[in-house]
């Protein structure tokens, strides 16, 4: 049988941790929305383990929408020019939007898309992402709620990929050096 947990080094953050601090966030951010309605912006593909627990542990009125994009430069590192292959299909002018990401590094993305938003002037635009690796960050952005801040290792699972694949792991692993130094 396969076994992908071989291809790990070691397990950053268990999938109980994750629960735990999952919930913890969908009580804080049901919080601050309470009265409110939302539109939960899920930024495929990482994103998607990140987006189905979390909004469940959300008990505010939101409407759920999928924005795939893609940026431009080599697989690990992002260049900060972001194409949209797929646009959210609801309008947001004037309405509360939160964006689902699974992990901000250089900032770039999230830079690029949170202004692209802004342009369609949402009542508000809020980031929520599951791992922070702030010591990588090249432009001055900051999730409003985070997860859980990593060191600078490479990780996957848990939605994060490597060459598209791992993302079915249900713990975010660090992956061992000879898998992607080939
Ligand atoms: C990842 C992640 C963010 C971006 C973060 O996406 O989901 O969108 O990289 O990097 P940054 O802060 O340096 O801009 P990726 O391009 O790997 O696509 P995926 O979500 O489809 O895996």
């Amino acid at each position: 049988m396969t076994d992908l947990n071989k291809d790990m080094e070691r397990v950053l953050l268990s999938k109980e941790r994750i629960a735990a601090r999952i919930a913890e966030m969908g009580k804080q951010i049901s919080e601050d929305y309470d009265g409110k309605d939302v539109v939960v912006l899920c930024i495929l593909k990482g994103a998607v383990h990140f987006f189905s627990d979390l909004t469940r542990a959300m008990t505010c009125r939101m409407e759920m929408d999928f924005m795939s994009i893609s940026s431009y430069g080599n697989s690990r590192q992002t260049s900060g020019v972001v194409r949209i292959m797929k646009d959210i299909d609801v309008g947001i002018t004037g309405r509360h939007v939160l964006i689902v990401e699974d992990i901000m590094d250089s900032g770039l993305t999230l830079n690029y898309l949170t202004m692209l938003l802004q342009a369609r002037e949402p009542a508000s635009l809020r980031i929520a992402c599951l791992l922070d690796k702030p010591e990588r960050r090249e432009c001055a952005i900051s999730p409003d709620y985070v997860g859980f801040i990593i060191p600078n290792e490479f990780v996957v699972g848990y939605g994060l990929d490597f060459e598209g694949f791992y993302r079915n792991v249900p713990y975010v692993g660090v992956v061992k050096p000879e898998m992607y130094q080939k």
